[in-house]
C-alpha cells in the first residue's frame, strides 16, 4: 500500500491546494492530508477550523483523510503514519528554493521517505493562501480562488459587511 503525505499549513486550503490532492489521490493508495506547524507563518484559522474545512472539502476523496500535527517534524509525521511519500506543488520561480531546501532537510532526516512535486496546475500557479487572505481582508472576490465552504468562513472571519 503506498502512502503519501500531502502536507502544509492549509490557511486555508486553496483550489490550488485540493487540486494537488485530487492528484496525488490518483497516484497513491491512500494520502493523509497533514496540517503542520510552519514556524515562519502566524496563521489566521485555528487548527480546528483548518481541520473541518479540509474535511469538508475531501469528503467526495475515499482515499484521503485529514490530520494535524502542532509541532514535531514533517517525516516523523510521515513515518508515524506509514508513509513513504511527502507530496507538495511546485508553483513557478517563487516555490523552488524553499521547497528545495525542506526536501533537502527532509532527505537528511530520513532517505526512506521521497519527497514529489507536482507542477501547479496554470491556472493556480500565481494561487496561495497568503493572497486569499489578503483579497478576503479587503472583500475582494474569491470564488475562483477558494471553495464555497472557504469562501464563507473567510467572510466570517473578515465581517460580513465586506
Ligand atoms: O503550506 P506551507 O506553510 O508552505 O507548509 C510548510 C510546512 C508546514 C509543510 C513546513 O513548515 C513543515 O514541514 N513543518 C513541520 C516542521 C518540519 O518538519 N520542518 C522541516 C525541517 S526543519
Amino acid at each position: 500500500m503506498k502512502k503519501a503525505i500531502c502536507p502544509g499549513s492549509f490557511d486555508p486550503v486553496t483550489n490550488g491546494h485540493l487540486d494537488i490532492i485530487r492528484r496525488a489521490a490518483r497516484t497513491f493508495d491512500h494520502v493523509t492530508v497533514a496540517i503542520l506547524t510552519n514556524p515562519r507563518k502566524q496563521p489566521l484559522f485555528t487548527v480546528e477550523e483548518r481541520l473541518e474545512m479540509l474535511n469538508e472539502c475531501t469528503r467526495d476523496l475515499p482515499n484521503v483523510s485529514v490530520a494535524a500535527s502542532e509541532g514535531g517534524l514533517l517525516v516523523e509525521f510521515a513515518r508515524a503514519q506509514g508513509a513513504q511519500a511527502i507530496v507538495k506543488g511546485l508553483r513557478p520561480i517563487q516555490d523552488f528554493e524553499y521547497e528545495w531546501q525542506m526536501g533537502m532537510v527532509n532527505m537528511e532526516l530520513n532517505d526512506e521517505i521521497e519527497t514529489y512535486f507536482l507542477m501547479s496546475r496554470k491556472e493556480y500557479s500565481y494561487l496561495s493562501s497568503s493572497i486569499v487572505r489578503e483579497l478576503a481582508s479587503l472583500g475582494g472576490k474569491l470564488d475562483l480562488l477558494v471553495p464555497p465552504n472557504v469562501e464563507a468562513r473567510l467572510r466570517q472571519k473578515f465581517g460580513a459587511a465586506r
